[in-house]
C-alpha cells in the first residue's frame, strides 16, 4: 500500500469514501432546525423563534456556553419515544451516508428527565433506532449516557440509578456540559461505581478546560478515552503519556472552530497530534450545530491543514476503529476492510 503514490486532488473522494467510526456525536446535536419546529409543533410547544431560518441564524456561537444554552434549548422539543426514535433515526441514515460503519452515540438524559420525561422513554426510542439500524442499514451503534457535569454528582447517582434496568442498552457513561469550573473530580465517585459496574468510561476533558482537567479524567474517572483533549499539547508530559499509552482523543474540528477553541481551522492541533504519535480521531461532535457532518469535518480539515494527506486519512480511519469499544476480532475485520480500500485506491482504483 503506496499511500504517497494517491494524488492531493483526490483525497476528497478518498476521505468520504473510506471506511470510519464516529465516536463523538451527542445526539441532541443532531438535531436540526427543521426536525425541531416539526416535533414542536406536533407537541404544541411554543420556540422562541418564528422560523426555522431565525433559529439557525441564532447559531452564532462565542464560547461553550452561549452554544449549550441553546442546544438544551432545542433538546425541549423532545417528548416522546417517537420524537427519540426519530432523532436517533435521522442520525444514523447521516451517519450511513458518509460510509460510517460503527458510531458510538452520546445522550444526555438528565436533560429529559428534568422536564419530567421518564429514562424509559428516551432510551427505548434511541435504542429502537439503534437496532433498526443494524438490521436496515447494516450499521453498528451502541450508546453511552453522559453526566452532566454543571449537575451535582448526587444527581449523576440518581441518574444511574434510574438507567441501571436498562444497563444493556446502553455500554457506558460520559461526562459533557460546561466544563470550565467542574473539574473531574467532582465524579470521581459515580464514575468509580460504574467502573464496578463494568460500564466503559469516556469523558469530555481539554475541550476549554486546562490540560490538568485530561490527567485528572484519567487517573481520578480512569477514562478509557478523552473527548476533545485538544488541550494536551500544553503539556508534553501529558502528550507523551497519551501516545505511549494508546488513549484515544475524540476531536471534533468543526465543534472546535464554532466554539472559538481555535480562530480557524488553519490553526487547528489535529495534524501536532498525529504526529505527536496521539491516537487522535475526527468526529462531529453536535453536527447539526456546527456545519456539518462526518464528512464535511475530514474534507474540511484536510483543506485547511497542508500537513494531512493520504497516510493522515488512513490513520485517522484506522484510529477511529482503534479507539472503539468492539472486541478486539471486529476491529481486526474493519482495519482489514480500511486496508483493502486503501490498497484499492494506491493501485488507482
Ligand atoms: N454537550 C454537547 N456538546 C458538547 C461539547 N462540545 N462539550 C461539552 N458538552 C457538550
Ligand atoms: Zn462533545
Amino acid at each position: 500500500m503506496n499511500l504517497e503514490s494517491i494524488p492531493r486532488g483526490e483525497l476528497a473522494a478518498i476521505l468520504r469514501r473510506m471506511p470510519k467510526a464516529e465516536l463523538h456525536i451527542h445526539i441532541e446535536g443532531s438535531l436540526e432546525p427543521e426536525l425541531i419546529f416539526r416535533m414542536a409543533q406536533r407537541n404544541g410547544i411554543e420556540l422562541a423563534y418564528p422560523s426555522v431560518e431565525a433559529l439557525r441564524a441564532a447559531y452564532a456561537f462565542t464560547d461553550l456556553q452561549s452554544f449549550l444554552d441553546i442546544y438544551y434549548a432545542g433538546a425541549g422539543v423532545l417528548r416522546t419515544e417517537e420524537d427519540f426514535f426519530e432523532m436517533a433515526w435521522s442520525y444514523l441514515n447521516r451517519a450511513k451516508a458518509d460510509n460510517v460503519i460503527h458510531c458510538e452515540i452520546f445522550f444526555d438524559p438528565q436533560t429529559h428527565t428534568a422536564r419530567g420525561v421518564p429514562f424509559a422513554t428516551v432510551i427505548n426510542g434511541l435504542h429502537r433506532a439503534v437496532e433498526r439500524a443494524r438490521e436496515e442499514l447494516g450499521l453498528s451503534a451502541s450508546l453511552i449516557l453522559c453526566f452532566l457535569r454543571h449537575l451535582s454528582e448526587a444527581d449523576a447517582f440518581a441518574t444511574l440509578e434510574q438507567a441501571l434496568p436498562f444497563r444493556d442498552k446502553f455500554i457506558g457513561v460520559g461526562l459533557d456540559s460546561g466544563e470550565r469550573g467542574n473539574p473531574p473530580e467532582k465524579f470521581a465517585a459515580v464514575f468509580g461505581r460504574c467502573r464496578e459496574l463494568g460500564l466503559r468510561l469516556v469523558a469530555h476533558a481539554g475541550e476549554e478546560g486546562p490540560a490538568r482537567y485530561i490527567r485528572d479524567a484519567l487517573d481520578l474517572l480512569k477514562a478509557e478515552r478523552i473527548d476533545h483533549g485538544v488541550r494536551c499539547l500544553e503539556d508534553p508530559h501529558l502528550v507523551a503519556r497519551l501516545a505511549a499509552e494508546r488513549i484515544a482523543l475524540t476531536v471534533c474540528p468543526l465543534s472546535n472552530v464554532k466554539l472559538a477553541v481555535f480562530p480557524e481551522l488553519g490553526h487547528h492541533n489535529i495534524g501536532r497530534l498525529l504526529a505527536a504519535g496521539v491516537l487522535a480521531t475526527i468526529n462531529s461532535d453536535d453536527p447539526a450545530y456546527f456545519g456539518g457532518y462526518l464528512n464535511e469535518n475530514f474534507t474540511a480539515t484536510f483543506d485547511a491543514l497542508p500537513e494531512l494527506g493520504a497516510r493522515e486519512a488512513y490513520l485517522l480511519a484506522r484510529n477511529s476503529f482503534e479507539a472503539s469499544f468492539v472486541p478486539d476480532e471486529t476491529k481486526a475485520v474493519w482495519i482489514a476492510g480500511l486496508d483493502a480500500f486503501f490498497a484499492d485506491c494506491s493501485a488507482g482504483g
